[in-house]
């Protein structure tokens, strides 16, 4: 396994990899791994010849109340970590090299960008997009992993890519959680202790509502205020949202049917948890 800073590097060692015709699987990441950051890496391997893995903490996702500063950093253990996954390729850029001085380009998916977290995260998607698009721009890879814990970024980069004619497939890989059901999460290490035990209840609550829809409730106001109730119930949590919606179009429906989603984010003090649960009703 290497680990590349720059891009030029990359280029060169991708002309190579390229001209032997060997498959490219991507996972781009902000490091802090964790096992859901693993599954990607382990879908990765067992798809594609090659498996780089990016770790850049991208400025320009975070708000400037957000925790950019504060956002886990440890390249060492992550070598080690993505070693054991068999990863060929680690790219591990500065902020200097993926944004030069004069950097005046963002990429924008418009209105599925300022539902849900985009309410509380105004440039956030933005944020997101452009780097994506950097990356497999950088990359060239012929599959990119993406997680389902992160549904809506999920669904705007699958809309990037299709809108901008990106040659690139994707495949998102289920969550990842810890024993008692909390989503893993590079933030979860920002919880106290409380808030910790509090915060399954999040997931508890999404795997009761699923079951009250498979049930025959198929009213998303009335699932919607079961969640929050239980929520507030069984949390000190603050509900950013609790939402019921498409699961490709994240528009919200009022009528549970199809391919459709239940996400919410609460904050524990200044820690943001998000979570989704998927169903699909005939
Ligand atoms: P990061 O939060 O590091 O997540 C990298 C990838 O891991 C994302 O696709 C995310 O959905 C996935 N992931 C995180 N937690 C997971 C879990 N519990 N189970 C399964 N997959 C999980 O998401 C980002 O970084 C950034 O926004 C990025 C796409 C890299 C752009 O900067």
């Amino acid at each position: 396994m290497r680990t590349i800073k720059s891009i030029n590097s990359l280029k060169r060692e991708l002309k190579i990899i390229k001209s032997k015709n060997q498959t490219i699987g991507f996972v781009p990441t902000m490091g802090a791994f964790h096992k859901g950051h693993l599954s990607l890496m382990r879908n990765a391997r067992r798809d594609n010849d090659i498996v780089i893995v990016s770790i850049f903490v991208n400025p320009t996702q975070f708000g400037p109340k957000e925790d950019f500063e504060k956002y886990p950093r440890q390249i060492k253990i992550d070598e080690l970590f993505a070693k054991k996954e068999k990863v060929d390729i680690i790219f591990y850029p500065s902020a200097k090299e993926i944004y030069k001085d004069c950097h005046l380009t963002y990429v924008n998916v418009t209105n599925i960008s300022k539902v849900l977290c985009g309410r509380s995260r105004p440039n956030h998607f933005e944020g997101v997009t452009t780097i994506v698009s950097k990356l497999i721009n950088i990359t060239e890879p012929d599959v990119m992993y993406l997680g389902q814990k992160d549904a809506q970024q999920a669904v705007i980069i699958k809309t990037m890519v299709k809108d901008l004619n990106f040659n690139v497939a994707i495949k998102i890989c289920p969550i990842v959680r810890e024993k008692d059901g909390l989503a893993m999460s590079s933030r979860n290490s920002y919880l106290s202790q409380k808030h910790r035990q509090e915060a399954p209840c999040l997931y508890k609550s999404l795997k009761e509502a699923k079951k009250m829809i498979l049930a025959g409730n198929t009213n998303s106001k009335s699932i919607l205020s079961w969640v929050a109730s239980n929520i507030k119930n069984n949390s000190s949590g603050i509900i950013d949202y609790t939402e019921c919606i498409n699961a490709d179009t994240l528009m919200p429906i009022s009528r549970i049917k199809g391919r459709a989603m239940i996400a919410l984010a609460v904050k524990f003090r200044k820690t943001r948890l998000i979570d989704n649960i998927l169903f699909h009703l005939k």
